[in-house]
């Protein structure tokens, strides 16, 4: 089964053809970063005009890479959630315009279902497993006991991990997303400022990394009054320590209590040289599955991997019409 899919939940426009959720036949990403680099960070409604510009150029890219006919593709599937809500609707009307025109059945994916499935591209995910899902929007932790079966069992109760690197990122002045180039700064750094690790309840699996964020913006406010300098590269890696400890703490109290041989990584984050080698340094005797980084950051291949296990379970939409939801539960 071969679907095209379409992404436009954040700042890139992605198409990819994949089949039966795994073959990546092509996957055209264009970012927009460098619009919103501008601006210190995403701005929701140029993103959506860029992806008006895109779409179609995307999708032609997409399809020509691929090497398929349209009368191959055997379905349409797209992110309809969680995303900025204009950015969601390029997407979906294209998709949907795309599956009516071409009378192919149309799937709605979930972006999560998406960064998760992204860990089934280049391997075999298994079950039992527990994720852990960072992104820019999302920092979660999830049980499955089988394929699209979803048990959040805790979550970020204010910032997303990512957003967190990509706001310390602009108070250093870092350029947008702060995200890789703190990953990169920290390699050249030392843990010297000791940022406080917040694990609010040791027994729980929530997050919150508000506070981590404040201790950054206070650090660097009283060096600026007491007129010292910041080592940022030091300051990196400090931010970077506290992240990867709580973030590995708490998925290794999940994967004890759950049980489980089988761990994935995914979302944005995960493509965090640091966070990956905790991980798997830490669960050296179990499985883990990261995707590769070009399957961590946002991308159309991993809503076609994810499109395929969706249209298995629930199968295709009725109509056409399907509605963007900024906010979406797995
Ligand atoms: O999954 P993603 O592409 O978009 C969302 O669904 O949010 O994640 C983007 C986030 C950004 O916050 C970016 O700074 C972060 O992932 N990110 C990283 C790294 N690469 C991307 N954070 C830390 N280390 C990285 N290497
Ligand atoms: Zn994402």
């Amino acid at each position: 089964m071969i679907i095209l899919a379409v992404e436009s939940s954040c700042d890139e426009t992605s198409v990819a053809l994949v089949k039966d959720g795994k073959e990546v036949l092509s996957n055209v990403v264009l970012s927009q970063i460098n619009i919103h680099t501008l601006y210190g960070g995403v701005v929701p409604e140029i993103a959506s005009r860029h992806h008006v510009e895109n779409m179609t150029i995307v999708f032609d890219e997409a399809i020509k890479e691929a090497n398929v006919t349209i009368d191959e593709i055997d379905a349409v599937s797209v992110t309809e959630g969680p995303g900025l809500i204009g950015s969601l609707l390029v997407g979906i009307n294209a998709a949907a315009a795309f599956a009516f025109a071409n009378n192919k059945p149309l799937i709605g994916v979930n972006h999560l279902a998406g960064h998760i499935y992204a860990a089934n591209i280049e391997n075999d995910i298994q079950f039992p497993l527990v994720a852990l899902l960072a992104s820019g929007g999302h920092t979660e932790l999830i049980y499955m006991k089988d394929h699209m079966s979803f048990q959040l069992l805790g979550e970020t109760l204010d910032d997303a991990v990512g957003e967190a690197y990509d706001k310390v990122g602009r108070m250093m002045g870092l350029p947008y997303p702060g995200g890789p180039i703190i990953d990169e700064r920290a390699v050249l750094g030392k843990d010297t400022y000791h940022l406080p690790r917040p694990y609010l309840d040791i027994n729980g699996y929530d997050f919150s990394f508000s506070g981590l964020k404040s201790a950054v913006n206070n650090l660097i406010y009283h060096a600026n009054r007491k007129g010292e300098t910041i080592d940022v590269n030091d300051l990196c890696a400090s931010f970077q320590a506290s992240v990867i400890d709580v973030l590995s703490f708490k998925l290794e109290k999940a994967v004890n209590d759950f049980k489980v041989d089988h761990i994935v990584l995914a979302g944005g984050v995960a493509a965090n040289r640091g966070l990956r080698n905790k991980v798997n340094e830490r669960f050296k005797d179990k499985h883990v599955l990261i995707p590769s980084l070009k399957y961590c950051t946002d991308n159309a291949a991993m809503i076609g991997a994810a499109a395929y296990f969706t249209y298995l379970k629930k199968g295709a939409l009725k109509d056409y019409r399907l509605g963007g939801h900024s906010s979406l539960d797995l």
